[in-house]
């Protein structure tokens, strides 16, 4: 599942020492954390070693001002506010380690203002980048019922998207869709209700919505093999995902740097695949059962490792 801890407590990264174990970053080195957040993670980094260089990036402009305040304490940083898909614009050097932590910070969700909770009575907009693109309510109102689909069914994994796809087209011109909370109402209306659940009704919907307006998978498709080629040979690239769509395009990624087939339909000849990488997590870590109950946004995180062998002429 997901981050629907829709997390309440202050912002905590999540497994901080094996990130830290897994880039190696106690040898000393230059990284890339490109998803900023808090800075909990790039924190971590440039703790393990004073001589640790850290680059950052968050399309959150929320980050940046966060970033501002990170670099008065922190002089081995440098921040940039740019989606991670844009990376190769930046003229950064070839690199020690890259960290990707996936999804929405606490920050987001806990910011009434931004729209990513359904418990807030606040506009339904749940973009990262506030300055850019169409809010979750514009997407609501105008989208074509397909897409409508694709982000309830598909990147929500919700069983009852039908249900909720058609209330959606019913009250989209409505102030209904307006608001975290009327929206919230509407999705948990189409439901069964689990009295024992802690999840939310809406958890599974907001999050579908919010992967498809952030356009997340496709940006983490474009961004993973540019990153790998900022690596240094030896460098390791972590990747902390949340949802299972998210996961597997690392896996997929992951598996082709590797010379090994993408999934159980790649035919492609042996001899044709050549090995770029190694992956170091044979399986994924995740956090410990004290790290769960300490941070409930941890729980469905999983943590996968490459190290690079060689540099990849990359086919994308
Ligand atoms: C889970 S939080 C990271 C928390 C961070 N590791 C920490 O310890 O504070 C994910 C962050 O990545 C950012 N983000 C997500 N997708 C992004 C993308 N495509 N480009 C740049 N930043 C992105 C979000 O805005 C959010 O701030």
């Amino acid at each position: 599942m997901i981050d629907a801890a829709q997390s309440e407590q202050s912002h905590c990264p999540v497994l901080p020492d094996a990130v830290v174990k897994w880039l190696n970053a106690s040898a000393g080195g230059q990284f890339l954390d490109c998803t900023f957040g808090g800075g909990g993670h790039s924190e971590a980094l440039l703790c393990a070693n004073e001589k640790n260089f850290v680059y950052a990036i968050d399309r959150d402009p929320s980050a940046k001002k966060r970033a501002q305040e990170f670099s008065l304490k922190h002089p081995n940083f440098r921040f940039y506010q740019i989606n991670f898909s844009e990376v190769e614009c930046l003229q950064l050097p070839r690199l020690n380690g890259v960290l990707m932590d996936l999804g929405v910070s606490s920050f987001q969700l806990d910011d009434e203002s931004r729209g990513f909770s359904f418990k807030y009575h606040a506009p339904l907009d749940m973009r990262m980048d506030s300055g850019n693109g169409i809010t979750a309510e514009e997407f609501l109102r105008t989208a074509d019922e397909r897409d409508i689909v694709t982000a309830v069914r598909d990147y929500g994994e919700e069983d009852g998207w039908r249900k909720i796809v058609n209330a959606i087209i019913e009250n989209r011109e409505t102030d209904a869709v307006k608001y975290a909370d009327t929206f919230a109402k509407i999705v948990a209306s189409c439901l069964p209700k689990h009295a024992h659940s802690k999840i939310h009704p809406a958890t599974k919907t907001f999050q579908g919505i919010r992967i498809f307006i952030n356009d997340e998978l496709r940006s983490l498709e474009a961004a993973l093999p540019m990153v790998f080629d900022r690596l240094l040979i030896g460098g390791r690239l972590a990747v902390i995902s949340f949802h299972s769509l998210e996961d597997r395009i690392v896996k997929k990624i992951f598996n082709r740097v590797c010379g090994r087939a993408i999934d159980k339909f790649d035919s492609q000849s042996q001899q044709d695949r050549a090995s770029h990488g190694n992956i170091l997590t044979k399986k994924p870590i995740v956090p410990s059962e004290v790290e769960v109950e300490n941070n409930p946004r941890s729980r469905s995180a999983k943590l996968r490792v490459l190290e690079k062998t060689k540099d990849c002429p990359w086919q994308r």
